[in-house]
This record gives structure tokens, C-alpha cells and sequence, in this order.
């Protein structure tokens, strides 16, 4: 296929996918494309390569039911969607936390590196992104990334006509302390988003609309 046209089909599926509330409850996707999604889950880019994230593939119908009620945004995708995702994302991820170890140890450096790179990662914590002393600061950095696997687990699906819906319309203290209590998530672990993938039951009674170019798209010389 030339440059042309794979820039039309990818193209076109950004104009196929919607966010799609209800599904055909009887057409399931294949394990095989369930797989490649989540393989373009695992294969995206994270801030200082970090991976902050797990997919949690949702199966169960009894912690389906209990999220039910405190997920305003989720209901008709948690009834019909032939796969639900919870997208967990680290907690408290700070410079000098066991998730920046594990970081640091994976890429075998040296003591002398160690320092170095753990240095900046501190000043970007503390002094750039003013993070490092708010729990919250630091769950909105990590869920920052998970939104990045979100969107091209949404594209690498509607490339092979799969429907999606990203939902953060959920009552998020509620729902993760269901999913803690019930060990779906651990200790360390928030969902941040979820994702419903299926195929729709009907086409979007609106056309998809965006706004115009020259409204978001400046080049400035
Ligand atoms: C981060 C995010 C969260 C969203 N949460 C919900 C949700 O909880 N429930 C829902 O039905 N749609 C949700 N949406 C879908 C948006 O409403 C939808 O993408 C937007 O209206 C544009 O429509 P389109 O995706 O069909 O082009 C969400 C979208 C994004 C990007």
C-alpha cells in the first residue's frame, strides 16, 4: 500500500470511530483482535517511559453489575459492549517510589547514572511539573499517559471496524473501592478510564462533528 493510501485509511478511521454507547449484545470480537488491541495498549509511549498503566479486561458480571449504578457514562456499554477494559494507571508514582526502581534496574545503569537520571527525574517531579507532594498531582500524571494507550487502542480498533467508548463518566472514589475490595486493582493502582469495544447496534444519530481547522490548527512563524 503507498504513503497515500494508508494516510486515507487511517483517515477514515478516525471518521468511522464514534463514541459508541450500545452494541450488538451478540456479536463478539475475536480473541485475536481483542489481542491486538491490547497490544497497542502495551506499545504506547509513556512520560520518561514509565508504562504506568495495566488493562484489565473486565469478565466478571457481578463487579460489572456493582459498577453499574455509579457509572453514569458506562451503562448501556456495560450491558451490551462485547468487552469492557478498566485502564488502571500507578499511583503515587514519585521519583523515589518502587515503580521509578523498577524503572531504573530494567535499564541496568550504572550507580553514576542511577544519580543522574533519578536527579532530573526528581526536578521534573518537584520543580517542573509540581507534582511530587500531591497524590492527586501524581494520579492526574500517570492517568495523563493511560489516555495515550486509550486513544490508539480506539484507533487500532476502528482500523479493523471495531467500536469503542472511552468513559470517565463514573463516580471514580466509589468505583475503585469496589474494584480494591474486591482485588481487581491494587493498593497502588487507580482506574482512570475505561473502555467499551463491540460492534454498534445502529449508526450515531448525529454526524460526527469537530471544529474547523483554522479554529485549532495554527502555525505560528
Ligand atoms: C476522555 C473521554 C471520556 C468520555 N467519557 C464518556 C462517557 O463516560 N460516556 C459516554 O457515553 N461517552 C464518553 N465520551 C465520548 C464523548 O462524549 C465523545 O467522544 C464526543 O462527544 C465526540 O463524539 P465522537 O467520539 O462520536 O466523535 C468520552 C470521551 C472521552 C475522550
Amino acid at each position: 500500500m503507498n504513503k497515500e493510501e494508508v494516510k486515507q485509511q487511517v483517515l477514515s478511521a478516525f471518521e468511522f470511530r464514534r463514541a459508541i454507547k450500545s452494541y450488538d449484545a451478540d456479536k463478539k470480537i475475536e480473541q485475536a483482535d481483542l489481542d491486538y488491541i491490547l497490544e497497542a495498549g502495551r506499545l504506547s509511549p509513556s512520560s520518561v517511559g514509565l508504562e504506568p498503566w495495566r488493562f484489565i479486561v473486565l469478565e466478571n458480571d457481578k463487579i460489572k453489575e456493582a459498577l453499574y449504578d455509579i457509572s453514569w457514562g458506562a451503562k448501556k456499554q456495560l450491558e451490551t459492549s462485547s468487552h469492557f477494559i478498566l485502564i488502571a494507571a500507578r499511583r503515587n508514582a514519585r521519583y523515589d517510589s518502587p515503580i521509578f526502581e523498577d524503572l531504573i534496574k530494567g535499564r541496568g545503569m550504572t550507580p553514576e547514572q542511577t544519580e543522574t537520571v533519578l536527579k532530573l527525574y526528581r526536578d521534573f517531579q518537584v520543580d517542573h511539573l509540581e507534582i511530587a507532594d500531591s497524590e492527586k498531582g501524581l494520579f492526574d500524571w500517570t492517568s495523563k499517559q493511560t489516555y495515550i494507550a486509550l486513544g490508539n487502542m480506539m484507533t487500532a480498533a476502528a482500523m479493523i471496524g471495531i467500536d469503542s467508548c472511552p468513559i470517565e463518566g463514573f463516580h471514580y472514589g466509589q468505583v475503585n473501592d469496589i474494584l480494591h475490595e474486591a482485588g481487581v486493582i491494587r493498593d497502588d493502582e487507580g482506574i482512570s478510564v475505561m473502555l467499551s469495544l463491540g460492534y454498534r447496534d445502529h449508526d450515531p444519530k448525529r454526524p460526527q462533528s469537530r471544529k474547523a481547522e483554522e479554529e485549532v490548527i495554527t502555525y505560528f512563524r
